[in-house]
């Protein structure tokens, strides 16, 4: 059977897609380390206060600390990726994260833990910007969406993980506090980390580079070797040509390929990817994930209570994922977003309207009512609305839709801008929320509602087609 033949069954091109879902895999476990990174945090922040001896006013800043390194570290991610290479960025954020999940498990103070957890950030901003990029351009045009949404269920799982893993730790340990061999089970909580960076950073440097990346570089053969792993062998020559074209043919119409513009100093498309990834952190998804315990004990729910529907909100995040898996190839990314942001204005609404109607009983809050059960199933509609929607999808859409030659620095700056917006909520919700919880959701409510505006104006279709070609028609438009 020659290669020709075979490589034009339907088994081969099977065999090709299996290969690259493989490669999408290993990137998007840098998305694990972004959402275990985030929710590990939660099961020992207050051990962590006392341990330390940290005022409460300034535990948001522990909390949020590692937000600001993952906004510098997935800035800079993007300019590295261009200048290293996709792969040897990854192995960066791997060890930047190792050696974060030891120090700051070790820590000895609270200046140092901060610095630690900054470090860690560096590596997941780097890993948000590095697995939607590579997955991205290692992808086929027809399962793209798909494997780009991987990273988010990387990420939801990996929020899970550190959901559970806190828990197993504090039961283990008996709380938070309690020893396990030689350190209390918090550190443990940190420690653990070690294993899915050691595992991402072995397995990212068994994945070949991206060929886009290559081919930019000049490196034609070896793009062409990669190629032949990912597309069928009769369309190695045309996808090399169509990718060393799109970069020529940009970087003519830029003179210099460049994340610069005329409008305020960027291109048009980098600030739709900015304003993309602002709009997915406004309408206040991780509130839910950060705060969630804290809030339903707000409004009258036990801990135990509390506890469970932050893991059962956990899961259906993990769980919804898969609907976005299924249909992001096939219904097309604008009508989910649009859809996504309609079912999120409507269950932000409610949240807004029963967290109204709290009154306090006994000198604490309470919903009286059908009103605790309404806010919940709100909550869970509103993640449900994010997870098969915004969440994955605006990480899909900031590794495709940027022209090739600024792909991965205008990535870099979207998800900067998400890391930043992320950080504004977190640091500010708890102050809003001492005001008025019913206010803080009225808030997120707008924020979905504009964002159903935004996407309708503004994001173009990218289903079914080739970056390049989405990268010719980005580039006229704001040369
Ligand atoms: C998206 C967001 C991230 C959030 C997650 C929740 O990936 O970017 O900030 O934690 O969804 O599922």
């Amino acid at each position: 059977m020659s290669e020709a033949v075979s490589s034009d069954t339907p088994a081969s091109e099977k065999k090709l897609n299996r290969r690259v879902t493989a490669l999408a895999v290993v990137a998007a476990i840098g998305g694990f380390l972004f959402g275990f990174d985030s929710s590990v945090i939660n099961g020992a922040v207050n051990s962590i206060g006392k341990e330390f001896d940290i005022p409460d006013a300034a535990s948001g800043i522990v909390v949020a600390s590692a937000l600001i390194g993952c906004a510098v570290g997935a800035y800079l991610g993007g300019r590295f990726a261009d200048r290293w290479g996709r792969i040897r960025v990854m192995v960066i954020a791997a060890i930047l994260f190792l050696a974060s999940s030891i120090l700051a498990g070790l820590a000895f103070a609270t200046w140092d833990f901060i610095i630690w957890r900054l470090v860690g950030g560096l590596g997941i901003g780097i890993a948000s910007v590095i697995a939607p990029a590579y997955i991205s351009e290692v992808s086929p045009k027809g399962i793209r969406g798909r494997l780009g949404s991987f990273q988010q269920l990387a990420i939801t799982l990996g929020i899970f993980a550190a959901l559970g893993s806190d828990q197993l730790f504090a039961v283990i340990g008996g709380s938070a506090d309690g020893m396990i061999g030689p350190f209390p089970a918090w550190r443990w909580m940190f420690l653990v980390g070690v294993i899915p960076s050691v595992v991402y950073g072995i397995l990212a440097l068994r994945l070949p580079e991206s060929p886009r990346y290559l081919a930019g570089e000049g490196r034609r053969d070896e793009a062409r070797d990669v190629l032949k792993q990912i597309v069928p062998t009769e369309t190695v020559e045309t996808n090399l040509h169509d990718i060393e074209d799109a970069i020529k043919k940009e970087a003519a119409l830029t003179k210099k390929s460049s994340i610069r513009g005329p409008r305020f100093g960027l291109q048009p498309i980098v600030w739709v990817g900015i304003i993309l990834a602002i709009f997915q952190q406004f309408v206040g998804i991780n509130v839910i994930f950060y705060y969630s315990t804290t809030l339903w004990q707000a409004v009258g729910f036990k801990e135990s209570q509390s506890f469970l529907i932050s893991t059962i909100t956990s899961v259906v995040n993990v769980a919804v994922t898969f609907v976005a898996i299924a249909l992001v190839d096939r219904v097309g990314r604008r009508p989910m977003l649009l859809a996504g942001s309609i079912g999120m204005t409507i269950s932000l609404a409610f949240m807004a309207i029963s967290f109204s109607q709290s009154h306090m009983v006994n000198g604490s809050p309470q919903l009286p009512g059908a009103w605790g059960p309404i806010a919940l199933v709100a909550a869970n509609i509103f993640v449900i609305s994010f997870g098969a929607t915004w969440g994955p999808l605006m990480w899909v859409l900031l590794g495709e839709m940027f022209p090739p030659t600024i792909r991965a620095a205008a990535l870099g700056i979207g998800s900067s801008a998400n890391w930043i917006a992320n950080f504004v909520v977190t640091v500010a919700f708890p102050a809003l929320a001492a005001v008025s919880l019913s206010l803080s959701y009225g808030i997120f409510a707008l924020f979905a509602f504009l964002s159903l505006i935004f996407v309708y104006f503004k994001i173009k279709e990218t289903k079914g087609r080739s970056l390049e070609e989405m990268g010719a028609d980005a580039v006229p438009a704001s040369a």
